[in-house]
């Protein structure tokens, strides 16, 4: 998603509105940082949360795996987006020092609405293009 900038002689703001920029209610703000660059975060989807990742602040690299295959994708700006649908398995890896990483997310947080284990994943979304494929 890219959003608008609002550009002035002082500096850049983007705005963002439930179901407008953003395609659902948010029931939940969290935002992740001081990650180890070594290290990765999220590796689970979710049955019903959906979420836009907005790097604030550095990069990182979301690894994304739907029905249709794997993706990655750099949030390396401010004003980028990334929506996240549930059934989506996500990784989000290769933080940058000082990266600042806001989630948006429809739901609040609920341990039941998690699937952690990606062998579970495939049990309860099997797909073609999981075949063989061993993925954190
Ligand atoms: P975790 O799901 O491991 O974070 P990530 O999405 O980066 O993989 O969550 C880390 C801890 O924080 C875990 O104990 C659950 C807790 N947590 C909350 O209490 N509320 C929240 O909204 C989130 C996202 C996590």
């Amino acid at each position: 998603m890219d959003f608008k900038e609002i550009v002035d002689s002082r500096g850049k703001l983007v705005a963002i509105e439930q179901e407008k920029t953003i395609p659902f209610e948010i029931k939940r703000v969290f935002y992740i940082y001081g990650v180890n660059p070594f290290e990765n975060r999220g590796a689970h989807a979710h049955y019903r949360t959906k979420q836009v990742l907005i790097a604030l602040n550095g990069r990182c690299m979301v690894t994304v795996e739907n029905e249709n295959g794997r993706l990655e994708i750099l949030l390396d700006h401010p004003s980028k987006g990334l929506l996240i649908e549930p059934h989506e398995w996500h990784v989000m890896g290769e933080f940058t020092e000082g990266c600042i990483l806001l989630v948006l997310a429809s739901e609040h947080y609920d341990e039941k609405d998690y699937i952690r284990s990606y062998d579970q994943y495939l049990e309860v979304y099997p797909r073609a293009s999981h075949k063989g494929g061993s993925f954190q």
